[in-house]
């Protein structure tokens, strides 16, 4: 059975603790009775425990006692673990997580295990602590963020989401976030069903609310509690800020001069004032692809740039690709069965494993996701850039097909589309251009990748450059048909 752990810690807020225990626990009933009689496959049960170090009561935020059923150390394998967010401290910050090492010790373990782990609002500083969030796409509450980043330098920080799924860690924002951790926890884990029936039954309504204004990042008036107070005026004043809105602006609302804000930020985060706005920007607009549909050419006008070909320019620099590949590979990375490439296993090096072992391949290695649109790459080792001569930003998020030009009429293709519709494996030979347009032959293998419920998570090609060997049989034909003109 499923099993759900919700972590006791003095000083997290009593109604996040409970409120997790109560909404997982109704939710369970909801999705048992929604189950017709006799229907005992893929039933998805679980069972929600509450754990603290040495299996002790906790106090809450306000003082209060909380009982918790088991210890961390009976826990030795479970699904989830989720942190309920704790009350702030005297000056509006998370509290220190260094008291909480052996319990960041436990999620760290737990993780390596397989578990997804949550952290919902300030509990989001524990996963930190794990080292969980090293890398990783996260975030908190907004009073929380400069200060996650200034402890956490290594986290990857959105501003302005309000929750996040990066293989298997699981962020959100806001005290009460512990609703929206408990719901994606139950969807991630019992499917999408479940996760609808817990959330018609536990807020009464599980869609979007229609019209609601998506897609502009959140950006409050006043900053309590961050890290830098500078810092974050600086970030607030960027984000509300337009296009026009230069390194010089930025020094006046700050009532600075320009060389102080130079100077300042220099210091906080090693940034020019150029830099600093164009990086912020361009973090808008990470949080912008993620959460909204809007294309990229609003998109770049609501993160401030001037034009759309400034924004591409910016994005490609500090996101490594280009907007539309980065949407298509957030989206990827956020489907439960990202967790292919870091699969239930000892530990996070396992995606570095799998890549260093794919990329020393021979063969192009690629990876197309059926359930996104269109079936694009979402994955392609280091040999396929080299057989094709592009640069990853220019492969992830399209079709393979652009390999083949305006070279469409192929007998190959028709037998490749049969198999793939047929979700069968298939193996052709295809005329393909490199990025310098030049041709080549490619011995392509395309297998499907079922799950062990039978359901097809990807596409896996592996390709193969045989036109020495293409160029080799015809000179022997052509050598051939020669001589026996001879003969
Ligand atoms: C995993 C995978 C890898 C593929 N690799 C290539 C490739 O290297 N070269 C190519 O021309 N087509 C490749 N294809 C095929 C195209 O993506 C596409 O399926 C094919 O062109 C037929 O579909 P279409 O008629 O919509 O273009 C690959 C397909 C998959 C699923």
């Amino acid at each position: 059975m499923i099993k759900i752990v919700i972590v006791g810690l003095d000083g997290c807020l009593g109604s996040a603790f409970l409120g997790l225990s109560d909404l997982l626990t109704l939710a369970r009933r909801a999705i048992l009775a929604a189950i017709p009689p006799g229907d005992t496959v893929g039933a998805p049960d679980f069972q929600v425990v509450t754990a603290s170090a040495g299996g002790r009561p906790v106090r809450d935020g306000a003082g209060g006692a909380l009982d918790v059923k088991a210890s961390f150390d009976e826990i030795a394998l479970c699904d989830a673990v989720i942190v309920p967010s704790f009350a702030p401290e005297a000056d509006g910050r998370a509290p220190e997580m260094s008291a909480f090492a052996a319990a960041a010790a436990w999620l760290r373990r737990h993780h390596s295990r397989g578990a997804l782990i949550g952290g919902c609002g300030s509990g989001v500083f524990l996963l930190g602590e794990a080292g969980l969030l090293e890398g990783r796409r996260c975030t908190t509450s907004w009073w929380h963020h400069e200060d996650l980043k200034k402890r956490y330098p290594r986290a990857d920080t959105a501003w302005g989401a309000r929750l996040i799924d990066d293989r298997r860690v699981v962020t959100a924002a806001g005290p009460l976030s512990w609703i929206d951790v408990g719901l994606h926890v139950i969807r991630t884990l019992c499917g999408q069903e479940a996760g609808r029936i817990a959330a018609d039954f536990t807020l009464g309504e599980a869609a979007p609310a229609r019209g609601a204004a998506r897609g502009a990042a959140y950006t409050p008036n006043v900053l309590s509690g961050g890290a830098d107070a500078f810092l974050a005026d600086a970030e607030r004043i960027v984000r509300q800020s337009d296009a026009a809105f230069n390194a010089q602006d930025l020094a006046k609302a700050l009532s600075t001069s320009e060389r102080t804000l130079h100077r300042r930020l220099k210091q906080a985060c090693g940034e020019s004032p150029k830099t600093f706005i164009d990086r912020i920007r361009v973090e808008t607009a990470r949080t912008l692809l993620e959460t909204s549909a809007k294309p990229v050419k609003k998109l770049a006008a609501s993160a401030g740039f001037i034009d759309e070909a400034s924004f591409r320019r910016a994005f490609r620099r500090y996101a490594g690709m280009a907007p539309s590949a980065y949407r298509i590979w957030a989206k990827a990375r956020s489907q439960p069965k990202a967790q292919m490439f870091s699969v239930r296993k000892e530990s996070e090096i396992i995606p570095e494993i799998l890549t260093t072992i794919l990329d020393s391949c021979v063969n192009g290695v690629t990876l197309a996701d059926p359930d996104l649109d269109d079936a694009p790459i979402v994955y392609a080792n280091k040999r396929f850039e080299l057989i094709t001569g592009y640069d990853p930003e220019e492969i992830i998020g399209r079709n393979c097909r652009f390999l083949q030009a305006e070279d469409r009429d192929q007998e190959g293709l028709r037998r490749l589309r049969e198999a793939i519709r047929n979700r069968q494996p298939v193996d052709v030979i295809l005329r393909n251009y490199r990025k310098s347009g030049t041709l080549f032959y490619n011995k392509l293998n395309v297998t499907p990748l079922f799950d062990a419920q039978g359901k097809l998570i990807y596409f896996l090609g592996v390709q193969y450059d045989v036109t020495d060997q293409i160029r080799a049989e015809t000179e022997i034909g052509d050598l051939k048909a020669k001589l026996q003109a001879i003969a």
